[in-house]
């Protein structure tokens, strides 16, 4: 891992750079259209056009679609406000290290990731798992490798009676997608007495970043209009107990790090 300045990273290669700074025009609205359009129309039904038997092998024509080899390509990441220049192997090894050790940290009989596409981390991560998605693409491409994947909205109360009883509860990267979280927690709530924890690898906007590179990051989550609140959300719930939180803990993405948030409702 070679340690590189902030400005090896956001320069004019980097589209980032101009759209952060307001020279290139850019702001999405991430409505249910804009991820039915960006990952059930687009990356998902592309995905679901080859015949793979793994979620492996769909992730590595993913990383091939980017225009980037799935091992050896070169990527920047981040560790706070550090930024590195390292193999995409080696990237995903530390991120999914870090799940992992999250995961058996808080694991209970079942584990239910929501928003798991068509389930990469279901099968990389355990047997008793099992999760949901928007995608009606990904959770085909999920099933037909037979992974235990369903269809699940985060806006619908009912969709989230799949949870079975005695799980935790794991995101990552996909609560990012729903600017107010303030409906994810009001129906789990209504699920609580079969959730042990709920363990987020997200993103989100931090109001206490101060640095460069952290307003930056704020700025991106704006202009994408990712997730605003989940940790104000969380803080402002006297039924909640927060059990772990550290912001930009990881970065595959150095301006839209992973934070990690651990919680439980109380008894
Ligand atoms: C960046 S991907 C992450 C997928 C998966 N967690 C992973 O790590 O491979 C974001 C995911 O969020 C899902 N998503 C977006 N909006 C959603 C919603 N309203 N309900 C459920 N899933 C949603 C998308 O379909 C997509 O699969």
């Amino acid at each position: 891992m070679t340690p590189v300045s902030i400005n090896d990273y956001l320069n004019k290669e980097n589209p980032w750079t101009s759209r952060l700074l307001g020279l290139t025009p850019f702001q999405k609205k991430r409505d249910i259209q804009q991820v039915e359009n960006e990952y059930n129309l687009d990356k998902y039904a592309r995905l679901l056009e080859f015949d793979f038997k793994t979620a492996a092998e769909y992730k590595a024509k993913e990383f091939e679609q980017a225009g980037m080899h799935p091992t050896e390509g070169l990527v920047f990441i981040s560790k706070g406000d550090e930024i590195f220049k390292t193999s995409v192997e080696k990237a995903r090894t530390i991120y999914y290290d870090l799940i992992q050790s999250k995961l058996n940290k808080y694991a209970s009989e079942n584990i239910c990731e929501l928003g798991c596409g068509y389930g990469y981390n279901i099968e990389a991560l355990g047997k008793n798992f099992y999760g949901g998605d928007y995608s009606s693409n990904a959770v085909k491409i999920g099933q037909k490798i037979g992974l235990d994947v369903r269809e699940f909205n985060y806006y619908t109360e009912n969709d989230y009676e799949f949870i079975k009883p005695n799980s935790t509860i794991f995101t990552t990267h996909s609560i990012e997608q729903i600017p107010d979280a303030t409906v994810i927690i009001n129906n789990l709530e209504k699920q609580k007495n079969k959730i042990n924890y709920i363990v987020h690898f997200e993103p989100t906007i931090v109001n206490e970043r101060s640095t460069m590179l952290g307003l930056l990051r704020n700025k991106y989550l704006e202009l994408n209009d990712y997730n605003r609140n989940l940790i104000s959300v969380l803080k402002s719930r006297p039924d909640i107990e927060i059990l772990e939180l550290e912001t930009d803990i990881f970065g595959l993405v150095p301006l839209n790090t992973t934070n990690l948030i651990v919680w439980k409702f109380k008894n």
